[in-house]
């Protein structure tokens, strides 16, 4: 996950490939909440983990729900009916899906049983309304209190006198949640007699009540319907679990990569795996939607491939209640369409994470497209010209995934072949059902290298350009070429294999083969062993310089150096990078400190590995070592003529990381 301030993305040109995706968020706490209500122990299998999953998990072993996880599978043995604690207080961030069931479960175990739970969220869950089901609970005689404004969370649930009166009503038309809560809760109170539910106005997202009645089915309670306005809960029903349960790829997360596959899978397909034609998710309908705009979609039963089809996209006028969050993903095709297409009856998007009306609009017109936004509509006209655009994403996971798929503007037909670069605001949002996003699309997605940005630090050694290289990679989210490192490994691949120091084919050959591999944590693999601290011996480094002088080894090096300039982008390090291997890079930074300052830095670290030397030896040797690296005919040591000079002798790595980061916001156009 990235949680950097911020992630830009180059533009991007094509996609194809295969993704598996996370689990279904709406199926996940559905079962987990069944799962927690049940007797006995239930194996849920693809278990979404997520921020939304996280704090329903933490609510259920609050409540003293037994909570394993066994290799992929997670064991929940649940309360069977009977309350284990009496007392409790529940956060639940921003997750509607745990707050609303969560509220009825407990409002009507609390009147059974007796007791007092507190929910509460974020100051976001804190404006969502609540207070339809709040109603509804209390007609069945529940204890409901507010505990800020009311009709908002937070909320005391608390002891009350169950009654069966007639048919309990709630309101359908501002979140089938609210009906998904009582679903879900109700069987609990099903022993003093069969239970109906009159739903009020017309109901929406009707595909999620859906979900709800099939996962109840699955956990043994059958619930009978009239239409979508009358629901009725048989008396005596109790949750038995199903043992084993798996939980399908969200179909709303397959939204962007259906997508993807019709803005930029021109030749081979984008292939999602884990949902497809059996999907009991309603956001699956997404995939009609997009055919009417020109994708072209094969399907199996758990499987989707997505092909470009028509192209420009086709615009549509189309009623989206039926797909309220995929809908989203509709928003930002649209840019790709001939015409303007309109989106309607999606009101709801008004009180979900964020109002998600206003602020679609203020994103996509910051592209260039022409927005008219309606209490329940939206209508999208693409950009004239696109403009590159620092996108905030409001605390809105869905905002921040759609919105990426903005970065192919270069395909767009009113795109220019350069393309414009993109700037999703807070990229970790996406941590709320799909952690891993953005990692997913950089692995189907592919640009031009030269659009990959990079930028480089050289500097003489010790001058504290790895430490600098390194923070500012994290930063920005991209990935890191500790350049020496590979020079290292190659002199310590020598010493291995008995290769002279002055073979100079000998050790080409071998750094041409090199099996090296960088792992996660800056862990450095030679052939499989980890051989991180053993590249910072002195031995291993004074070869490495040595050996550096020859233009056959640099050369077997330089093509692995280049394969790591990938999405989103590149922070290179090492003596030459701004002048040999990546003159192009878009900023280039000699970082240089006095000899003074490299050698007492060179003691510290020495004395940190609990080696002795002396500060004037040390010194001596930095500077016999800046003037080989200076005068040495291939590669030599020297600014690239654009770099920009930054010497931090009194800076902290914090000051000098200010710096660079600056000098590359000056760069970028987002300001
Ligand atoms: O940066 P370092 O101390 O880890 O580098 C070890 C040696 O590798 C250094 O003395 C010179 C050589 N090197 C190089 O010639 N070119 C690079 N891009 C990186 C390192």
């Amino acid at each position: 996950m990235y949680t950097t301030e911020f992630l830009d993305l180059p533009p991007l040109r094509a996609a194809a490939g295969t993704v598996r995706l996370p689990g279904s968020k709406s199926i996940s706490n559905r079962v987990l909440l069944l799962a927690g209500l049940s007797a006995g122990t239930t194996r849920i299998h693809d278990l979404l983990d997520s921020d939304d999953t996280r704090v329903m998990l933490d609510a259920l072993r609050e409540l003293g729900c037994a909570i394993e996880s066994e290799g992929g599978v997670l064991n929940v043995t649940g309360l069977g009916g009977s309350l284990r604690k009496r007392q409790a207080r529940l956060f639940l961030g921003n997750a509607g899906t745990a707050m609303r069931p969560l509220t009825a479960a407990l409002a009507v175990l609390a009147a059974m049983q007796g007791g007092e739970f507190e929910l509460s969220g974020v100051p976001r869950m804190h404006e969502r309304p609540i207070g339809d089901l709040v109603d509804a609970l209390r007609q069945l005689g529940c204890g409901v209190d507010y505990l800020g404004q009311d009709g908002y969370p937070p909320l005391r649930v608390r002891d009350g006198a169950l009654r069966l009166g007639g048919p309990i009503r709630v309101r359908g038309d501002v979140s089938s949640q609210f009906l998904t809560a009582l679903l879900l809760a109700l069987p609990l109170a099903s022993e003093l007699g069969a239970i109906d539910i009159e739903v009020e106005g017309e109901l929406i997202s009707k595909p999620y009540i859906e979900i709800t009645l099939n996962l109840l089915a699955r956990f043994g309670i059958a619930v009978g319907r009239e239409g979508w306005s009358r629901f009725t809960i048989p008396r005596g029903s109790s949750y038995r679990t199903p043992g084993d349960i798996h939980v399908e790829a969200d179909a709303s997360s397959a939204s962007y990569f259906v997508a993807l596959g019709a803005i930029a899978a021109a030749g081979a397909p984008v292939r999602i795996e884990g949902v497809g034609a059996d999907s009991i998710q309603g956001d699956i309908r997404f995939v009609e939607a997009a055919e009417a705009m020109g994708a072209q979609v094969a399907r199996g039963a758990n499987w989707l491939e997505i092909r470009r089809g028509a192209w420009p996209l086709k615009a549509i006028d189309l009623d989206c209640n039926h797909i309220p969050d995929a809908a989203m993903t509709l928003a930002v095709m649209a840019l790709y369409a001939e015409g303007g297409t309109t989106l309607r009856n999606i009101a709801s998007w008004r009180v979900k994470e964020t109002d998600r009306i206003a602020a679609m609009a203020a994103e996509l017109r910051k592209l260039g497209a022409t927005v008219e936004e309606g209490t329940d509509f939206i209508r999208i006209e693409p950009p004239a010209q696109w403009r590159p655009a620092a996108i905030r994403t409001y605390d809105d996971h869905r905002i921040a995934m759609c919105f990426s798929l903005a970065a192919f503007n270069p395909l767009a037909p009113t795109g220019s072949d350069t393309g414009v670069p993109l700037r999703i605001l807070d990229p970790k949002c996406v941590g709320k059902t799909f952690p891993d996003y953005f990692e997913t699309l950089f692995s189907v997605a592919r640009t031009r290298t030269e659009d990959i940005p990079v930028l480089t630090i050289d500097g003489p050694t010790a001058s504290g350009k790895g430490t600098l290289a390194d923070v500012v990679a994290d930063a920005l989210g991209y990935h890191l070429l500790d350049s020496g490192a590979i020079y290292r490994a190659t002199a310590l691949s020598a010493m291995r294999a008995g290769v002279a120091p002055d073979d100079e084919a000998g050790l080409a050959q071998l750094a041409a083969v090199l099996p090296l591999a960088f792992e996660p944590g800056h862990r450095i693999l030679l052939d499989g062993e980890e051989v991180t601290e053993q590249l910072r011996r002195e031995d291993v480094g004074a070869l490495a310089s040595r050996i550096s002088v020859f233009p056959r080894v640099r050369e077997a090096l330089r093509e692995r150096q280049l394969a790591f300039r990938q999405l989103p982008g590149l922070v290179a390090d090492g003596r030459d990078m701004g002048t040999v291997i990546f003159p192009q890079a878009e900023l280039k930074v000699f970082l240089t400190a006095s000899a003074a300052t490299r050698a007492e830095r060179r003691h510290r670290q020495l004395i940190s590995r609990g080696l002795s030397s002396n500060m004037d030896d040390l010194r001596r040797e930095l500077e016999a070592r800046d003037a080989r690296d200076q005068s040495r005919s291939t590669a030599p040591l020297k600014p690239a003529e654009d770099a920009l000079l930054l010497d931090n002798s009194a800076l902290t790595i914090e000051a000098s990381m200010h710096e660079v980061l600056k000098w590359w916001e000056q760069r970028r156009p987002f300001r």
